[in-house]
C-alpha cells in the first residue's frame, strides 16, 4: 500500500517523506498540544468546536498559530487526497512549539511544527449496542487538564492498566469525585438527573460532551454539571462515556463497583441523535 499524505508545515507530502527535526520540543519536551477531529462519510463532524478547543489550547500555552484557521481546509483536503470520501476516520492535528536547542523556557524565535493526519476507523457498532465495561482509578494527573496537551503519560498508564484488566477505559476519580475517563468524558444518571463534571480545569471539556449537553437540553433531560462520588455511582440507572472516537458509548460495568447496568432509554435515544446526525 502506498504512503499516505499527510500535512507538515505548510505543505502536502508523502507520511514516509514527513520528517521533524529530533529537538522539536514536541519530542523533547511533549511542549504542544493536539485534536482529535471525527469524520463520517468523508464529512467533518462539528470541525469548529475543535478548531476553537486548539486556538484556546495554544493560547494557554502562549503558542500563536495563526494557520491555525486553516486545519478545517487542511483537513478537508486530506479527506479527499487520501480518498476517504466516503470513509469513517479520524483526523489527528499537532502543534508543538517547535524545534529549538533543549533548554525549557521557551525559544525566541523557534517556528512552531503543524502536523496534521487523517486515519481510517470504523465506528464501534457493536460495543455501542452492547455496551462496555470500565476500570476505576485514581486520577493523578495535573491540574489543567483542560488544555488538551500532548503530555499524556498519566493517560496511557491508566488505559495500559484498563487494557490489562480487558476495560475499555480507565474512569478516574480526584478524591472519590470522578472527573472523566483517560480518553473520555463520563455521564450518569443519578436520582432522575443526568451529572457530568463541570468544565473546568480537571477535566476536558470534550466536543462529544457539549453536542450531548445541548442535545440532553433539546431533549428535555434534567442534566447539571455537577461533579458525581464513586459512591454516587452505585445510585446511578444508566451511566455513559462519551469521546469523538467511542461517540455515546453505554456502561455496564465500573470495576470494582458491584452493579451492573444496561444500557438506558436516555442513552439510546442519544445514541439515535448521534446515528441521525452523522447520517
Ligand atoms: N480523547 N477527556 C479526555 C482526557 C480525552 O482525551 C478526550 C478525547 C475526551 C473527549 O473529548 P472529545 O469529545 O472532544 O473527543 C475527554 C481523544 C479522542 C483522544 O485523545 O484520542
Amino acid at each position: 500500500m502506498s504512503s499516505p499524505i499527510v500535512f507538515l508545515n505548510g505543505r502536502f507530502i508523502l507520511e514516509s517523506e514527513a520528517l521533524i527535526p529530533v529537538t522539536d520540543r514536541g519530542f523533547l519536551f511533549a511542549d504542544g498540544v493536539y485534536e482529535v477531529i471525527r469524520f463520517y462519510k468523508g464529512k467533518l463532524f462539528e470541525p469548529e468546536k475543535h478548531v476553537q478547543r486548539l486556538a484556546r489550547s495554544l493560547s494557554e500555552l502562549e503558542l500563536p498559530l495563526d494557520s491555525v484557521e486553516k486545519l478545517v481546509s487542511v483537513s478537508e483536503s486530506l479527506i479527499s487526497q487520501n480518498a476517504f470520501d466516503r470513509a469513517d476516520g479520524i483526523v489527528y492535528a499537532q502543534i508543538t512549539r517547535g524545534a529549538a536547542p533543549r533548554k525549557h523556557a521557551f525559544p525566541v524565535d523557534a517556528a512552531p511544527t503543524f502536523f496534521v493526519q487523517t486515519t481510517e476507523m470504523l465506528r464501534p457498532l457493536q460495543k455501542l449496542s452492547d455496551g462496555v465495561s470500565l476500570l476505576l482509578m485514581e486520577d493523578i494527573r495535573w491540574q489543567r487538564c483542560d488544555i488538551k496537551s500532548i503530555s499524556l503519560l498519566p493517560n496511557i498508564l491508566a488505559s495500559q492498566k484498563a487494557a490489562e484488566r480487558n476495560a475499555y477505559e480507565a474512569i478516574l476519580h480526584r478524591e472519590g469525585w470522578v472527573t472523566e475517563g483517560s480518553r473520555s468524558n463520563i455521564f450518569a444518571k443519578i436520582g432522575g438527573i443526568w451529572r457530568t463534571h463541570p468544565a473546568d480545569h480537571f477535566i476536558l471539556n470534550g466536543v462529544t460532551r457539549m453536542v450531548v449537553l445541548e442535545q440532553m437540553a433539546k431533549l428535555g433531560f434534567s442534566v447539571q454539571e455537577y461533579a458525581f462520588s464513586v459512591d454516587d455511582l452505585l445510585q446511578a440507572s444508566e451511566v455513559f462515556v462519551c469521546s469523538t472516537t467511542s461517540e455515546v458509548m453505554p456502561v455496564i460495568e465500573i470495576a470494582p463497583l458491584q452493579k451492573i447496568w444496561k444500557p438506558g432509554s436516555d442513552t439510546r435515544k442519544l445514541q439515535e441523535f448521534f446515528h441521525s446526525a452523522i447520517g
